[in-house]
């Protein structure tokens, strides 16, 4: 195996961390990965033969494959995930911290002989695009095959990102699924270890690694999304002056043929994706949307004062259920071959069905590999299933989505599920008001985070990817203002209000975009505003209707703002802040109060003007 990695590779840093995890974990066989297409098909076939994959049928999905996970490893684990910096207060108090020597010396426990009867693949990555000033390096190593072909979709990965690597360092990620086989022993099609006290996701900031542990799924595993491309990005960027974002990055084209750039933030399973390849409706002829990425961006400063995004990944990890070609036409698109399918349901006729696809197969294979028939009581795709899909076969994608400079991004869109209160978008009086808007967004449940209070704030919906104390990262928010950067301006966004029936009052998905519209108006000098006591807002006649039926009544019932829940707001907040103590930036809680005394000379209901 040294000779294997000595003609691929003179980085003595890498060789010598191969050699040691290999001592540590004790696999049967090292295998470097090139990142070919051969590569790929060879590991691919393996995975059939081995049943971790199923191969589609090749006339509907060619080259695609379907993976069934364990029923224990079906989500990130944010109570097993951990910020190890040196010090405590470093991770703050949104974080599980633990002493980064002794983690290592509990884990090293675990990982002595875990991948006994596996494979540990080496996987050089690039987050970012290969050459790019902004880009990062990312070693993986894995006992995972279906680790090794997600990160070839999700990831630049193989002998073009070690070349670009030569002998620098690298971000160090250790992965393995905890589940090493005996002499004899059968492979099952999962392999993790389903003890949840066992499963770890462990960061160390200080020294730029990533240990993880027992599970195999998304987040826990592709470890250059969440892990580096986040929690060790944001530490990274504060030191480097730039910014690690969980945010899509969306193109509009006006027909002015003007194009705009927006970044947004919305927690986990909240419309990233949708947003991200939000196609203009009906009444939008002459308009055009593209899609930079759907889930990370990397945001530097340009020379000019610009802030310039980059999407750090190179394919979609997107959530399958409600995917359709009503909710998301350029998403199924991408989905026509080349993709792999998590937990989502087979078809008679070996295709892939999730809830909110379409009518329903009259039999399937649910997630979990039992016989499915629509009257089952349960779902066939498990909530959070998901697809890992090439970003290059998006139709609407960005024909700068690979610079290597970003895109120049003009506003940032910040939005959680709120079924009340919140209006459906409001604009940031300023900077400061901006950051507290971003900084106390909240939202209703999600598959990661069950077992929680039913709303959970979400900071910018970074909560579970800081890789640093919460509230220095809102006072780096803040510290953006007087830099001399031209400030993109901020905007609170919430689809999804409901009527007192529970339903969602906003059409939402493709409608959307009569939102953007206006933000990209505001953003260019072209729209009015009311100011509410939430922020800015837009009279009806302010957005474009045109080709959509959306009642006055109907817009006043998700934008009208009840003095006693912006009140119940403000209060709640003190609460929510009081965790961050001394560390809470003086702005933030001077923009509460603020809140709290527009709230006060409100009328019991605000409306917005004719
Ligand atoms: P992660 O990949 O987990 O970071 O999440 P994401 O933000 O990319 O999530 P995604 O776009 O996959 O969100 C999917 C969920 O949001 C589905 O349940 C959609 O139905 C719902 N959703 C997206 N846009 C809208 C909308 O405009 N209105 C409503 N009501 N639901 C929406
Ligand atoms: C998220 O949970 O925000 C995701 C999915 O994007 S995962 O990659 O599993 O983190
Ligand atoms: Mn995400």
């Amino acid at each position: 195996m040294h000779e294997d990695g000595r003609k691929r590779t003179t980085n003595e840093g890498l060789l010598t961390w191969v050699r040691e995890i290999e001592a540590l974990c004790k696999p049967d066989k090292v295998h470097w990965c090139d990142g070919s297409q051969d590569e790929y098909d060879h590991l691919c076939a393996d995975m059939v033969r081995s049943g971790t994959f199923i191969r589609l049928n090749p006339d509907k999905r060619p080259n695609s494959f379907l993976a069934r996970s364990h029923p224990s490893d079906v989500a990130r684990v944010e109570e097993r995930t951990f910020i190890c910096s040196k010090r405590k207060e470093d991770a703050g108090p949104t974080n599980n911290w633990m002493d980064p020597d002794e983690m290592k010396t509990a884990l090293r426990r675990q990982y002595d002989g875990c991948m006994r009867g596996r494979t540990m693949f080496v996987i050089p990555f690039s987050m970012g695009p290969i050459g790019s000033p902004v880009a990062h390096a990312g070693v993986q190593i894995t006992d995972s095959p279906y680790v090794v072909a997600n990160m070839r979709i999700m990831t630049r990965m193989g002998k073009a990102a070690l070349d670009a690597l030569g002998n620098r360092s690298f971000v160090k990620c250790l992965h393995s699924i905890g589940a090493p086989l005996a002499s004899g022993q059968a492979d099952v099609p999962w392999p993790c270890e389903p003890d949840i006290g066992r499963k770890y996701i462990c960061h160390f900031p200080d020294t730029a690694e990533v240990w993880s542990y027992g599970s195999g799924y998304g987040g826990n595993a592709l470890l250059g999304k969440k892990c580096l491309a986040l929690r060790i990005g944001t530490v990274l960027a504060r030191n480097e002056g730039w910014r690690a974002e969980h945010m899509l990055i969306l193109g509009v084209q006006s027909p002015d043929g003007a194009k705009t750039y927006i970044a947004g933030a919305f927690p986990s399973a909240c419309g990233k994706t949708n947003l991200a390849m939000i196609l203009p409706p009906k009444g939008y002829e002459g308009w055009k949307t593209t899609t930079v990425g759907d889930d990370i961006a990397w945001i530097h400063p340009a020379k000019d004062g610009t802030l310039r995004a980059v999407n750090p990944e190179y394919g979609f990890f997107g959530v399958a259920p409600g995917t359709s070609y009503d909710s998301n036409p350029m998403a199924m698109d991408t989905l026509k071959a080349n993709c792999i399918y998590t937990n989502v349901a087979l078809t008679d006729d070996g295709d892939v069905w999730w809830e909110g696809m379409g009518p329903a197969p009259a039999h399937a294979i649910d997630w979990q590999g039992k016989d499915w028939t629509p009257d089952a009581g349960r779902p066939a795709a498990h909530p959070n299933s998901r697809f890992t899909a090439p970003a290059s076969q998006c139709p609407t994608i960005d024909p700068a989505w690979e610079d290597p400079e970003g895109v120049p991004v003009s506003a940032f869109l910040f939005g959680g599920r709120l079924s009340k209160t919140f209006p459906l978008v409001y604009e940031s009086f300023d900077w400061k008001h901006g950051v507290f808007m971003a900084a106390t967004m909240g939202s209703e449940a999600t598959a990661a985070a069950i077992g929680q209070a039913a709303i959970r704030r979400d900071p910018f919906a970074m909560l579970p990817f800081a890789g640093y104390h919460m509230a220095d990262y809102w006072k780096n928010w803040l510290e953006m203002e007087g830099k001399g950067y031209k400030l993109p301006r901020i905007f609170r966004v919430n689809w999804f209000r409901k009527d007192a029936n529970g339903k969602f009052i906003w059409p939402g998905y493709g409608q959307n975009m009569r939102v953007v519209q206006w933000v990209v108006e505001r953003v260019r000098g072209k729209a009015k505003a009311e100011k509410s006591p939430f922020g800015l807002m837009p009279r009806y006649q302010d957005l474009n209707w045109k080709g959509l039926d959306f009642a006055k009544d109907k817009y006043a019932s998700v934008t009208d703002v009840s003095r006693e829940g912006a009140l119940a707001e403000a209060e709640e907040l003190k609460g929510y802040f009081a965790k961050f103590g001394d560390r809470l930036p003086p702005a933030i809680e001077a923009e509460r109060k603020a809140l709290e005394e527009r709230a006060k000379v409100a009328p019991e209901v605000w409306r917005l003007p004719e």
